[in-house]
């Protein structure tokens, strides 16, 4: 992928990752539309980067994705790059489950169905253009799981297994899928902005974007911190790393 002269939407990019990914490409010149559910949040983020657009949707919503997709198509026809970004994250306790599986299932709703959702709407478009990008953000949970998070993990290695397919599909044509592999990051995803532990936003942006910058051709954006989780079962280490990562985590998030 180009850091320049891209017509970008980014899903959830009226906070955290999303909105970080959005002001440093609009930075540089590229089209950047941003869309999440909250307006108030997407207007301050238009204002404050003039150019940028931004357009409202709830993606846990089947009907409202299409309808969206069908008005991003229509307002950006030249739409080149789709940034799979939206996310939730909630922790459950698996032996106190309730009947009513709401959570989960909006998480399911959200980080799984969402990007499918969405990618087949637009793909059509996305590949109608001389080149083009879908970028999925997993995790490093969804290589090593925080057994805390477990359907939230669950969906990142969905996203991670559907990407690698998509991909396959997409060999030998115009279109690159990229998996962006975030470790933890201090944004507000479940309390985190505040945590020491967590790598600094601008930092975690600025890593990413050199990388997209020095490697256009990769399959996956991985920033240093994460590698330990990305390449936990190449190294031999998923076993330890699984126990430890979470009997640390108990007291807290990594
Ligand atoms: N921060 C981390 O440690 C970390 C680590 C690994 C992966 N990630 C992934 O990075 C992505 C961004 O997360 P973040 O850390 O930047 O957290 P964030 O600040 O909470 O961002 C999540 C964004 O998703 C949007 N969103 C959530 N549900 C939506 C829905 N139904 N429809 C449309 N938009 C929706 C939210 O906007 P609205 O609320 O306005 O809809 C928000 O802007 C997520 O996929 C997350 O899983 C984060």
């Amino acid at each position: 992928m180009k850091v320049r002269d891209n017509h970008i939407l980014i899903t959830g990019g009226g906070s955290g990752i999303g909105r970080g990914l959005a002001e440093a490409f609009h930075a540089l010149g590229n089209q950047v539309i941003i869309a999440g559910r909250r307006k108030q949040v997407l207007d301050q983020i238009v204002q404050a980067n003039p150019g940028m657009a931004s357009c409202v949707v709830d993606l846990q919503n089947p009907k409202e994705t299409l309808d969206f997709a069908a008005r991003i198509s229509q307002a950006f026809p030249t739409l080149d790059v789709l940034i799979n970004n939206a996310g939730i994250m909630r922790a459950e306790n698996l032996l106190g489950q309730q009947d009513d599986l709401a959570d989960m299932e909006a998480i399911v709703a959200t980080n799984l169905l969402g990007p499918i959702r969405l990618t087949a709407a637009l793909l059509p478009l996305l590949r109608r253009q001389p080149k083009s990008v879908v970028m999925n953000v997993s995790s490093g949970l969804a290589f090593v799981p925080l057994a805390m998070t477990p359907t939230y993990c669950a969906t990142k290695a969905g996203l991670h297994s559907y990407t690698q397919s998509l991909r396959y599909q997409l060999q030998g044509s115009t279109t690159q899928v990229i998996e962006l592999i975030p470790p933890y990051v201090a944004t507000d995803l479940m309390h985190g902005a505040e945590d020491p532990r967590a790598m600094p936003l601008g930092a975690f942006i600025a890593e990413v974007m050199n990388l997209i910058e020095i490697h256009p051709e990769a399959t996956e954006i991985c920033v240093e911190n994460v590698k330990r989780l990305r390449f936990a079962a190449e190294t031999g280490k998923y076993e330890a790393l699984f126990q430890g990562f979470n009997d640390a985590m108990t007291q807290g998030r990594s």
